[in-house]
């Protein structure tokens, strides 16, 4: 199968009460977890790539590793550039074959957001491409740029019409409480939602599909296999999947995970080096990695997304 765009997955996702799990790609390991869980699970998918994974692995290369994806699995999946931090990378994307973009523009004021993104949606609808806007700011870490809790901003419902209809954008990055990274609230700290804004957003935008970023949920198991095997992880705190799943039931259509993963592939490889100090061949603890980020991808599709046999 070919890649896809996110347009017929986020129509039968709304109305199916669903949402599809877009996850962070860097490697091979990191893909092939993935792409199997929801292969077998017969769930539609969205990798991602972000500016520095495509830094990082090149490209070609991860073109060329979801292209393998496609062969050894008969789901629809989407090729996502996460966090486009400007008009030449969603270019370069658009160019270098991915089926959708997201245009990040929410550290610009409003009316630079608007003008940037309709840029690129004009780009991008030129090219079969889709794309993604933001409006609001997260807090947490995102290409090395940390905004604290304070500097978040939640997206304001009534800005969402217009920056929709003025940009032509298929799908809108909110901000209600989630953020990027391990440590997404304080300890002792009651985890919040503001599934009100949500709620006044998808009533302003019928029938459309919102997105959420920073929405790993940053599992204690896995957090406690790293601490046990050398890592230093105290007090990281994600999203609890019940509010993931009453999320996935409204207009969110797509929710971003990359932290989890990044426990989950480092859960296994600590464990290995941890407890069997005289291994030294890469494929004795990428493969515990990669099982790991593929049972922790089964678990979101079945329990979280509910997106499993909706390919
Ligand atoms: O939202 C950001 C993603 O987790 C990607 O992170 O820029 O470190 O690759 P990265
Ligand atoms: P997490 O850091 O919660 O996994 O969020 C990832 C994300 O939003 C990628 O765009
Ligand atoms: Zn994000």
């Amino acid at each position: 199968m070919a890649l896809v765009t996110t347009t017929e997955m986020f129509r039968k996702a709304y109305s199916g009460g669903y949402a599809i799990g877009a996850f962070n790609v860097n490697n091979m390991e990191i893909v092939q977890g993935i792409t199997e869980a929801a292969g077998e699970l017969k769930s539609p998918l969205i990798l991602q790539v972000s500016a520095g994974a495509r830094k990082y692995a090149n490209h070609t290369y991860l073109m060329k590793l979801v292209e393998a994806a496609l062969i050894e699995n008969d789901i629809p999946i989407a090729l996502h550039l996460d966090h486009g931090g400007d008009f030449e990378i969603c270019k370069s994307c658009i160019d270098g074959g991915f089926s959708s973009v997201m245009i990040d523009g929410s550290s610009h004021s409003f009316e630079d957001n608007i003008a940037l993104s309709k840029k690129v949606v004009e780009y991008a609808h030129a090219k079969g491409v889709v794309v993604e806007g933001e409006l609001g700011q997260l807090a947490g870490v995102e290409d090395d740029v940390k905004i604290s809790a304070e500097d978040a901003k939640y997206t304001h419902p009534d800005q969402v019409e217009e920056f929709v209809s003025r940009t032509g954008v298929d799908s809108l990055a909110i901000a209600i409480g989630t953020s990027h990274g391990a440590f997404k609230f304080k300890p002792g700290h009651n985890p919040m939602l503001r599934f009100d804004i949500l709620d006044e957003i998808a009533k302003r935008l019928p029938n459309y599909p919102i997105v959420l970023h920073g929405s790993s949920s940053v599992s204690p198991e896995y957090v406690k296999i790293i601490q046990e095997n050398g890592g230093r992880l105290a007090d990281a705190i994600g999203i609890p999947e019940d509010m993931l799943r009453q999320a996935a039931k409204s207009a969110v259509c797509k929710i971003n995970i990359d932290t989890d993963l990044r426990l989950a592939m480092t859960a296994g490889v600590r464990e290995v080096l941890y407890q069997k100090p005289e291994v030294f061949d890469p494929r004795e603890y990428l493969k515990i990695g990669r099982a790991n980020i593929k049972t922790l991808v089964a678990h979101k599709i079945v329990n979280v997304l509910g997106s499993d046999g909706k390919a």
